[in-house]
């Protein structure tokens, strides 16, 4: 006998009046077949089925009404059952907190009840939020052993001069120390940034100020190389949140902002604006006066290793990760070249709302 026939009693309505049994038999058929806990009740909450998903959510526990097996569900739907509902329910299952939604559908002679397990769709988006990140990585990786053996060749054919010592001046030496410490560093450069991508998360998606998100990038823009002589004039959004982990909102800021000064060779100054926009959407702006983008190279900046920077100055990932941060954030990140000059780049992020 299979698992789900052995269960089949419970399925079996009692006590329901043989018009409504045999349709109501019928949906209880249906709703064994379907994976999500299902339940249907009678006008006064009596339970005349719950399919095999919901008695195992309810451990076992099968009563004959609704507030004797569940009386989480009946309290959070203030115990009626005629009009449609859905209601969230933060409750222990079998020893687990479990975060659910429950939703209500009212039909004639009675209701269905089925169950979200918000606490399983969270590990799940938290999952394939992962699987898509490392999906990036795997297309990057063609990229990065193209980026990273230039750099490993060039070394390793100094250092065959060098050794082989025929004709090195202390000139020629001095050269391929520098040749060889650049090309080091951009490996280095290249390794790294792939490693603060790859990496997940400790944390999951927090409810973030976008403010303060901003002013930490702009700290870091400051302890930069490139924003010494840089001024940042923020108009910020004050309560504003976006649901991000911490430290990738930061890090798509800290790369736009870092275009922007390295645009303006490091001096200037740089207009960065949050606001709310509709659909409790999020805009950030981001605009510098720098020379802008040539019409050519605009379709590729947000590509993998796209860079227009001498070699040392850029690895061409710093929009490419934004945007697969961005994106994984249900947000949307664009580039504009104003006719006034400069370039300003757009964020827009589902804001979050308690
Ligand atoms: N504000 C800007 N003004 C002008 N050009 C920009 C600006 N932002 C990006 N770009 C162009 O887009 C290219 C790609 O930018 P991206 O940030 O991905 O890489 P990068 O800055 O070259 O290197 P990395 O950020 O990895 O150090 C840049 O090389 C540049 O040509
Ligand atoms: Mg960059």
């Amino acid at each position: 006998m299979s698992g789900r026939s052995r269960h089949r009693s419970a399925l079996v309505p009692r006590a329901v009046p043989p018009k409504v049994s045999a349709s109501l038999r019928a949906y209880a058929e249906l709703a064994e077949a379907v994976h999500s806990p299902v339940m249907l009740l009678g006008p006064q909450g009596e339970i005349l089925a719950a399919n095999l998903a919901m008695r195992e959510r309810l451990g076992g526990r099968v009563a004959a009404t609704l507030r004797e097996c569940a009386a989480e569900y009946d309290a959070a739907l203030g115990g009626r059952y005629d009009r449609h509902a859905s209601v969230t329910v933060a409750r222990d299952c079998q020893g687990q907190p479990a975060d659910e939604t429950v939703h209500l559908v009212p039909f004639e002679g009675g209701a269905c009840i089925s169950v979200e397990d918000r606490t399983r769709l969270a590990a799940l988006e938290s999952a394939h939020a992962q699987t898509t990140r490392l999906a990036s990585l795997g297309f990057m990786v063609a990229g990065v052993c193209h980026e990273v053996s230039n750099p490993l060749a060039a070394v390793s054919s100094m250092l065959q001069i060098l050794q082989s010592r025929r004709g090195v001046t202390p000139e020629t030496l001095d050269k391929g120390l520098a040749s060889i410490a650049g090309n080091i560093a951009r490996v280095l450069a290249i390794t790294r940034k792939l490693g603060d991508f790859s990496r997940v998360g400790a944390q999951g998606p927090i409810p973030l100020a976008i403010d303060d998100a901003m002013s930490e990038a702009i700290m870091l823009l400051r302890h930069s190389a490139w924003g010494g002589a840089v001024r940042v004039e923020y108009r910020g959004a004050a309560g504003s949140r976006a649901l991000a982990c911490p430290g990738q909102l930061q890090q798509v800021l800290f790369n736009i902002l870092l275009n922007a000064a390295q645009a303006m060779h490091g001096t200037g100054c740089i207009e960065a604006e949050a606001r709310s926009g509709p659909g409790a959407r999020l805009r950030i702006e981001v605009r510098d006066h720098g020379p802008g983008i040539a019409p050519e190279a605009m379709p590729h900046v947000f590509e993998p290793f796209f860079t227009t920077k001498r070699s040392g100055e850029g690895t061409g990932l710093g929009l490419a990760i934004s945007s697969e941060i961005v994106h994984e954030m249900g947000g949307r990140i664009s580039i504009e070249c104003p006719a006034h000059g400069g370039a300003c780049v757009i964020v827009e992020l589902p804001g979050y709302e308690a």
